[in-house]
């Protein structure tokens, strides 16, 4: 492709038949809003300058799920239509040279790949450009390809407007298309609303072309998959199934073990490195990263994380916004979160809770704690039921563990608190003073003994 192109990205419309409050454009599917899979798939083909999203219902939210600086916005206030949502934007648009491609915010499954082939047919033509058509089952619904008796594409017949015999052609309109820019900013004028909902039909470029003796080529796609355009919130799912399909066979193909993929929901962003395994059910979301060689357990959920390689997430543990370095565990039942850190080789356990808490490296809490606020020594070991007690119903405060401590099962750690390197915290333990190295403290009543009280209290009847 020499010549440079433009990709406006439809997306002014409500979408009536989501039934919600939020404009279509902003729902999700594979972990991100329609927009946004539409706008990375344009960037892989053109630079962000040349990029535009026509925006009408919500346009502040719809430009905000936009966040890759240089795209250019036009406003569609009212939505007059497909070919109105082009005619408001010449002023933006007409000055740029080359090719115009045209393609739907609500289309997300739609892959660089299929659009790049278009381009390509468009640079290819001696024509207008093309457009991007499917021989379909049943196209109830589409825009009908409507051919001269030689065989070239004459025009697109909308199916409120179609003849009986018109509406029985399966090859549909996909919407989608790439024009040589100065061809139709020279005819887009002749749009004219004449049809029953006096709206600009975009589709009424090819017929305007193809009179004025500027062919419009059709390009067949084999997968009207690809362009399914989401109307409601049924085939939201299908698209979030599809896109989610698509994520677990590129990352299986690039070296993933992935058991039960159809179980599993891996965000489009997310990155997995080679010979990890991910478990049936597992959900790995957002700006996750993963080294090479570890594992996600069975039902675990790993939001906007990073792990290095070797790592092991055991089954259903929930990690979010948390760090991971090489060969660390956590799980089963663990929960991270808010900048957890987990060094080198740590081990967390089951029914251990982290918040914004380093674990040093090669230190371990197995079992059954809260650790917030905290910084936690290498190699030291957390017992089972220890708390630190961040919290005093105003505000946060800070625990400090030193390296190669040792706090004893069931240890309350009153914060601020520090506890000195290689200190020692005697079970059940209520720690509120500052404790230093190498002491032991110990923060308890000592242990009563009654001999023979048990007997007595039996030959007493009781
Ligand atoms: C359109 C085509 C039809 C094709 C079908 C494929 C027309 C007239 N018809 O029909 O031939 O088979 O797509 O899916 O183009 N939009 C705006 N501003 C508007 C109107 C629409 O931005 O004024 C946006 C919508 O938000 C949506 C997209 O354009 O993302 C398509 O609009 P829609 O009304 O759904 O067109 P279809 O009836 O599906
Ligand atoms: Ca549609």
């Amino acid at each position: 492709m020499n010549q440079p192109v433009t990709i406006v990205i439809l997306a002014a419309g409500l979408g009536t038949r989501m039934k919600s409050r939020k404009a279509k454009v902003l729902h999700q599917a594979g972990g991100k809003t329609l927009v946004e899979h539409v706008v990375s798939t344009a960037l892989q083909i053109a630079p962000p300058e040349r990029i535009f999203v026509v925006v009408g219902h919500q346009a502040d939210e719809v430009r905000r799920a936009v966040t890759t600086p240089g795209i250019g916005f036009i406003e569609q206030k009212e939505q007059k239509g497909t070919g109105h949502a082009l005619l408001v934007g010449r002023d933006a648009l007409a000055g740029l040279d080359g090719f115009l491609a045209i393609v739907y915010g609500d289309g997300p499954l739609l892959r660089a790949a299929t659009l790049e082939r278009m381009i390509d047919a468009a640079a290819a033509t001696s024509g207008a450009g093309v457009l991007l058509s499917a021989e379909m089952r049943d196209p109830t619904g589409y825009g009908r390809v409507i051919r001269s008796v030689a065989g070239r594409v004459a025009a697109i017949v909308e199916q409120k407007a179609g003849t009986p015999e018109q509406l029985a052609i399966r090859e549909a309109n996909m919407g989608i298309y790439c024009y040589r820019a100065d061809l139709f900013w020279k005819h887009v004028d002749e749009i004219r609303p004449d049809n029953p909902a006096h709206e600009y039909y975009l589709t009424d470029m090819v017929e305007i072309l193809y009179r004025a003796g500027h062919a419009v080529e059709a390009v067949r796609i084999d997968d009207p998959g690809e362009v399914l355009g989401i109307n409601n919130r049924v085939e939201l799912a299908e698209a979030d199934r599809l896109l989610r399909a698509r994520k677990a066979r590129e990352l299986m193909l690039e070296g993933v073990t992935i058991e039960k993929p159809e179980t599993v929901m891996i965000d489009m962003d997310v990155r997995v490195g080679i010979d990890t395994v991910v478990s049936p059910f597992a959900a790995i979301l957002g700006r996750t990263v993963i080294g090479e060689n570890c594992r996600i357990g069975a039902g675990a959920i790993v939001a906007d994380s990073e792990l290095a390689d070797e790592v092991e997430i055991a089954p259903y543990t929930l990690v979010a916004s948390s760090r991971f370095e090489r060969g660390a565990q956590a799980g089963p039942f663990a929960r991270l979160r808010m900048q957890a850190h987990v060094e080198e080789g740590a081990h967390i356990g089951n029914f251990v809770e982290l918040k914004k808490t380093r674990l040093g490296r090669g230190a371990k809490a197995n079992h059954l704690a809260y650790l917030g606020d905290s910084q936690i020594g290498a190699r030291t070991n957390i017992g089972a039921g220890t708390i630190t007690c961040n919290y005093d119903g105003t505000r946060k405060h800070p625990t400090r563990i030193g390296e190669g401590a040792f706090v004893g099962s069931n240890s309350t750690l009153v914060a601020p608190i520090e506890i000195g390197e290689g200190a020692y915290i005697a079970a059940g333990s209520v720690i509120t003073e500052n404790v230093p190295d190498d002491a032991l403290a110990l923060g308890r009543e000592r242990q009563v003994v009654k001999p023979e009280w048990a007997k007595k209290r039996r030959a007493l009847g009781k």
